[in-house]
């Protein structure tokens, strides 16, 4: 009954583990879940207000499918001012998420059989989503400092090839795209005429001075060959509410808007008036938070066993490592079975050898964590 497109969809390793963790919660015992992929604060008041303010008002109609023209007011001007980048409000499409943003793209440009390049290691849903658009997913291997390596990349590229995903700041690594390394993998694209999908969403929680650069920025030129996805889930707060937004040149502003049309009318109305308000009250909304994800990773990096290996994130709420090389699914189930750690094995991410910690939790919960690695990884010298 069931589609050969859904069949080859991979199950998820994250799901048996988050399924375990839970079993083991239930039982009463103390897990700590490491594998959290959300900030763990609070939406701020002055965003919720303005939803509770909406339901008043009664703005629970279905809006424009491509989004309110406030909201997409706002966030051409916040691309503006915050990235450097003018597009007008029809460039602009509004959708329930990221996530839901991206999967819209790929149908929008995918032909049956098109290549999309995707850097390893790499957010999970990627491959799965160009599957379901009927392209073939691309694997790009890592350097030595967990970036695209560029000459992989250039053998890569051939007739097939109509896109390539970037995401700085990176799910699973946390690690940053500088403005010369964007510019050597814009000039590569530019080259070729391949489209970018510049998934932007942890553009805000970024450490050190390190400063977030949008791939579109780089010229004119670039900034026709990329679509920006961005959302308001990470950096306010708000996974729960779904607002993520694309901007693009025209033509592919209209036929995800199209997509987006026939499959979901429009995005929560409610959640369009709160993400306005977000986007509106800007920094000040977040910085506490970011600061607070600033302490938690250098708390991790100064006090993790010595011989776990990882590259120092430096944007999101992530910790990529490696620890003996072990195969990372096997190195779940037994951080969970024996230290009650819910970790997620890089395996998903396309890089097996390696575990995704998340620090979207507590700093008592932080210090837990490092105890237990410290306990194990004496344990298994
Ligand atoms: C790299 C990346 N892109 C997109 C998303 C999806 O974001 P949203 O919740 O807005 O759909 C996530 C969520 O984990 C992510 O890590």
């Amino acid at each position: 009954m069931i589609s050969e497109k859904i069949r080859q969809i991979k199950p998820s390793a994250t799901l048996e583990i988050n399924r375990k963790a839970k079993e083991l919660k239930a039982a009463g015992v103390d897990v700590i879940n490491l594998s959290v992929g959300e900030p763990d604060f609070d939406t701020p008041d002055p965003v919720k207000e303005s939803a509770v303010q909406a339901i008043r008002d009664g703005f629970t109609k279905y809006t424009e499918a491509n989004g309110t023209p406030e909201l997409k007011k706002a966030i051409s001007e916040k691309l503006e001012k915050e990235n450097g980048l003018v597009y007008s409000p029809e460039q602009v499409v509004v959708s329930n998420g990221a996530k839901h943003s991206l999967y819209n793209v790929f149908l929008a440009i995918i032909e049956p059989g098109d290549e999309v390049i995707i850097p390893a290691p790499y957010w999970v849903s990627y491959p799965e989503m160009v599957r379901l658009a009927g392209g073939v997913p691309v694997f790009c291997r890592w350097d030595e400092n967990f970036k695209m390596d560029l000459g992989h990349l250039k053998s890569l590229i051939n007739k097939k090839t109509k896109a390539m995903v970037l995401n700085s700041p990176s799910n699973p690594t946390g690690v940053v795209y500088d403005k010369k390394q964007i510019c050597a993998v814009a000039e590569i694209l530019l080259k070729n005429n391949i489209l970018c999908i510049s998934d932007e969403v942890y553009e805000k929680i970024i450490y050190e001075g390190m400063e977030h650069t949008s791939i579109a920025s780089h010229s004119p030129e670039m900034k026709k060959l990329t679509v920006v996805v961005n959302a308001v889930s990470k950096t306010f707060a708000m996974t729960g509410w779904r607002i993520g937004y694309i901007a693009a040149e025209k033509e592919i502003a209209a036929a995800v808007g199209k997509v987006q049309g026939q499959t979901t009318s429009a995005p929560c109305s409610i959640s369009q008036k709160a993400a306005y308000s977000a986007i509106k009250g800007g920094e000040k909304l977040y910085s506490g938070m970011i600061e607070e994800f600033r302490k938690r990773r250098n708390y991790l990096v100064e006090n993790l066993p010595a011989e776990l290996h990882y590259p120092v994130p430096m944007g999101a709420f992530y910790l990529f490592f490696n620890y003996r090389d072990m195969d990372s699914v096997a190195l779940c189930e037994r951080l969970l079975e024996e230290k009650f750690l819910a970790a997620v094995p890089g395996a998903d991410f396309g890089a097996d050898k390696f575990t995704r910690i998340s620090y979207a939790t507590s700093m008592k919960n932080l210090e837990i964590t490092v105890q237990r690695l410290k306990e194990f990884t004496s344990e298994n010298k």
